[in-house]
């Protein structure tokens, strides 16, 4: 079954539903009406646990299943502990995927991410660049797992002949994002610095690296309307690109952040920080040709996402790790 075909009452399982990603697809399947949508916290569910995940799928019965659960982290987290990545990484897809197959979930929609390209893939990346060189040194345990999970959809739709389909988000950010210094994403990373310059009423904030790396970025909620769209029409061994097709340099984010959260003061750059990647786009004309577009702007979103983090200064994530840094 496709979403187009189900209905209000079709239950949809979205792992990782309180993550970033996760608590997206909620908010957009709610808001479309949608009554049986599952969720499990970690805690609830391990899905670790190939006994426990198998049982919760006999018990419930997805026909739907988005699979945004997954250990995520920044540079630092995957340096740390590449171990953790892979293991949980291929324990939770695995799980999850056997489980559907084995009680015959109509439609899996598999979350693959822009950083598993190869490391010298030519700019804007196409999804056929895919497994053709070497990977970034730095998440490669994270990459390999993910590759995995791509490979067995890939084998599922040969050998069982289900529609199960992968997308390749770029960078996302939005509301119940990470907002943890040291293993936060660049957005949330610059929201709260800019944020907590402010409270101080510090006059400078420094950013890592030259600020003259490209990057693009793509709001929580476009990826989870993008999801709805792709489990709906799209049915194909290739995974397919989902991001907004454009970038800007770190730069230009850190000016629209301080923008957004009223920071007046002057942006240095610590250029003795590695820019990494000049250039991370992808390419997505393929999702582009099907009909869909992102809606909002970097700037629109933002602005969301600060209200959000400001609206939520009690529960955020990571709010109870102090900067430190160059900041200020
Ligand atoms: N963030 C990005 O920029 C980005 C870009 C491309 C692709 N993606 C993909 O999108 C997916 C979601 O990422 P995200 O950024 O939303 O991450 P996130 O905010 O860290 O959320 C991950 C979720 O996974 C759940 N989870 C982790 N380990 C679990 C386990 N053992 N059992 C059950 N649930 C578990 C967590 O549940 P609890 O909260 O209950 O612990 C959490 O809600 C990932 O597959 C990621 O690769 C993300």
């Amino acid at each position: 079954m496709a979403l187009g075909e189900a209905t209000m009452d079709t239950r949809i399982f979205i792992t990782g539903h309180r993550g970033l990603v996760g608590s997206a697809l909620w908010r957009h399947f709610s808001a479309q009406g949608h009554r049986q949508l599952i969720g499990q916290s970690s805690s609830e569910l391990d899905l670790r646990d190939a006994v426990a995940t198998a049982e919760f799928f006999h018990r419930t019965r997805p026909q739907i299943v988005i699979c945004a659960a997954a250990r995520v982290g920044g540079i630092a987290a995957n340096a740390e502990s590449p171990a953790d990545f892979i293991s949980d990484n291929l324990r939770i897809q695995v799980n999850v995927l056997d489980s559907a197959v084995s009680t015959g979930v109509d439609k899996v929609l598999f979350l693959g991410s822009s950083c598993i390209y190869p490391k010298f893939a030519p700019q804007p990346l196409r999804e056929d660049s895919l497994m053709t060189g070497a990977l970034e040194p730095t998440n490669c345990a994270y990459a390999v797992a993910k590759i995995a999970g791509l490979t067995q959809v890939t084998a599922i739709r040969h050998q069982y002949r289900l529609p199960y389909i992968s997308a390749m988000p770029s960078n996302v950010y939005g509301p119940n994002d990470n907002f943890d210094p040291h293993t936060s994403h660049v957005v949330p990373a610059m929201i709260r610095r800019f944020h907590d310059a402010v409270v101080r009423g510090a006059d400078t904030v420094t950013c890592w690296g030259t600020g003259q790396a490209r990057r693009e970025f793509l709001f929580a909620d476009d990826l989870a309307d993008a999801c709805a769209f792709l489990v709906a029409n799209y049915d194909d061994d290739s995974p397919i690109n989902v991001g907004t097709g454009t970038d800007v340099t770190v730069a230009e984010l850190a000016c629209t952040v301080a923008s957004v959260v009223g920071f007046r003061g002057d942006i240095r750059w610590d250029c003795g920080r590695p820019d990494g990647t000049p250039v991370k786009r992808l390419d997505v004309s393929r999702l582009q040709a099907l009909g869909w577009t992102t809606r909002t702007d970097l700037a629109q979103g933002i602005k969301d996402t600060y209200e959000w983090f400001v609206a939520h200064q009690d529960s955020y994530r990571g709010r109870s790790v102090h900067a430190e840094g160059p900041s200020s």
